[in-house]
């Protein structure tokens, strides 16, 4: 082996980002690299990136711009984009940043080890292919290295949905399931590794249809299969379209133990005129009813989802239909958005909604959420919960690790915890965190 190289990271977007970012650590763990803290002392920085939101997009630029001195200082530094701004901007980000080395998408980052020698000898290295070969089949055997309690496992990638707001369909392409084989052993791996609760993940995770030996699996299959690796105590999954909840799906959050009372269901928005206009074929009626079924199933399950406001010809009435929804649903937490135009998808071309008129219903919505929320943590108090322990917290003695409901919450517990779930009686709410006490 040559020298050690140094690798620094920086993830933006969503938790598929985040696998993402650690299968390029070990991709180019075979070209001597390991990762490093911080930017100032690396050969080579990446940014992983996200294009979901103009914002989202534009802090590659301003990131790029602060990494020049250290370019200056170190010739040798090689800096790469990834992600899904160099699927969609590849060439434009070479060409605007000529200090950029190295662009590569979300689909061909199995081919970093290339794509690092060709920035080396000064070549061009730009890869944004949605290459025919399966990237996970490529990726470096995983070092056996213990790890944290908790972990992301991609299922599946893409989406064919195409709401009208929305790049992921162009930046992850078409939608892919891996098979049940592979996911089986990758999580095998992670349990001997020290995992004790995996999130499997996807663009449209309930929308798994991986091949197994006798034929195509759902996702419920999945996690029911899941359930039963020895030391995997904990399963979640996200994200999921409301019009891929099958009738099993929702059975498994009544039958499955494993499976924790929390899902993220993103509806976008409450009104059914909108709702058309955005291609998301659910309407605000089968949507409620959908969480009503699943709230059957598991009467304590807390709900989350996404929420766009000021979608191109969106009135007040809409954005009352929206407000509506939300009452009547009561959300544990969720996430909520300014519609931002991305060029080349369809809604990018209608009439858009005024800016000052847009920030206004964002923040009487994010109040109701946040008001929502709150109330919803308040409940907790007094009750007695299951906490897996991820890390120490800031506090002296103090641990911190999530519940089964996804709340973040502090206790006093020795370090030996972590990695371990113990039942936890709430005492106090915050307005993210929960503390108690171990029972
Ligand atoms: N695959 C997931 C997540 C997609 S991106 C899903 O289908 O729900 C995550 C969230 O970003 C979306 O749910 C949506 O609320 C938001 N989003 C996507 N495109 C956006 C845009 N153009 N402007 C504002 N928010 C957007
Ligand atoms: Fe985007 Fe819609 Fe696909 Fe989600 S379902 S990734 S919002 S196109
Ligand atoms: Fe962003 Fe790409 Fe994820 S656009 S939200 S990083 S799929």
């Amino acid at each position: 082996m040559g020298e050690q190289k140094k690798l620094y990271i920086k993830t933006y977007g969503c938790q598929m980002n985040v696998y993402d970012s650690e299968r390029m650590a070990e991709a180019l763990g075979g070209s001597g690299y390991v990762t490093t803290e911080t930017p100032d002392d690396a050969d080579m920085i990446l940014l992983n990136t996200c294009h979901i939101r103009e914002k989202a997009a534009e802090k590659v630029y301003s990131e790029l711009g602060r990494f020049k001195g250290l370019k200056t200082a170190n010739p040798d530094l090689k800096i790469g984009v990834a992600g899904c701004v160099a699927q969609a901007e590849g060439e434009e980000i070479m060409r605007r940043q000529p200090m950029v080395d190295l662009v590569v998408g979300p689909q061909s980052y199995h081919r970093l080890p290339e794509l690092e020698t060709k920035a080396r000898e000064g070549r061009k290295a730009l890869d944004t292919d949605f290459p025919e070969e399966d990237k996970f089949d490529h990726l470096a055997k995983r070092p056996k290295a213990k790890r944290g309690p908790t972990a992301f496992l991609t299922v599946q990638e893409g989406c064919d949905k195409f709401c009208a707001f929305c790049v992921v369909p162009y930046t992850r392409g078409a939608e892919v399931s891996r098979p049940v084989d592979r996911v089986l052993t990758e999580a095998r791996d992670l349990v001997e590794r020290g995992v004790r609760e995996i999130t499997l993940l996807g663009q449209n995770v309930n929308a798994y249809h991986g091949n197994g030996a006798d034929g195509d699996w759902t996702l419920s299959r999945l996690i029911r299969e899941l359930a039963k690796v020895e030391g995997l105590e904990r399963i979640r999954y996200t994200t999921s379209h409301p019009n891929d909840m099958d009738d099993d799906l929702i059975a498994a959050h009544g039958e499955v133990p494993e499976l924790m009372p929390y899902l993220h269901l993103p509806v976008q928005s409450g009104s059914d005129r909108i709702l058309k206009r955005m291609n998301r074929s659910h309407t605000a009626e089968s949507y409620l009813r959908l969480i009503e079924r699943i709230r059957e199933a598991r009467p304590d399950i807390l709900m989350s989802g996404d929420f766009i406001v000021g979608f191109p010809e969106e009135t007040d009435a809409d954005f009352e239909d929206t407000m509506e929804l939300v009452r009547q649903v009561r959300y544990g937490q969720c996430y909520s958005f300014k519609y931002s135009t991305r060029p080349g998808t369809p809604a990018a071309e209608r009439a858009q909604v005024d800016a000052d008129v847009a920030s206004e219903r964002l923040q009487r919505l994010q109040a109701l959420l946040t008001q929502q929320q709150t109330e919803i943590q308040a409940a907790m108090v007094g009750k007695e919960v299951g906490v897996l322990f991820e890390k120490v917290g800031r506090r002296e003695g103090q641990l911190i690790g999530k519940s089964d409901h996804l709340h973040a919450v502090h206790a006093e517990a020795s370090p030996d915890m972590i990695g371990k779930i113990a039942r936890v009686r709430i005492t106090s709410a915050a307005p993210n965190s929960l503390a108690g006490k171990v029972i």
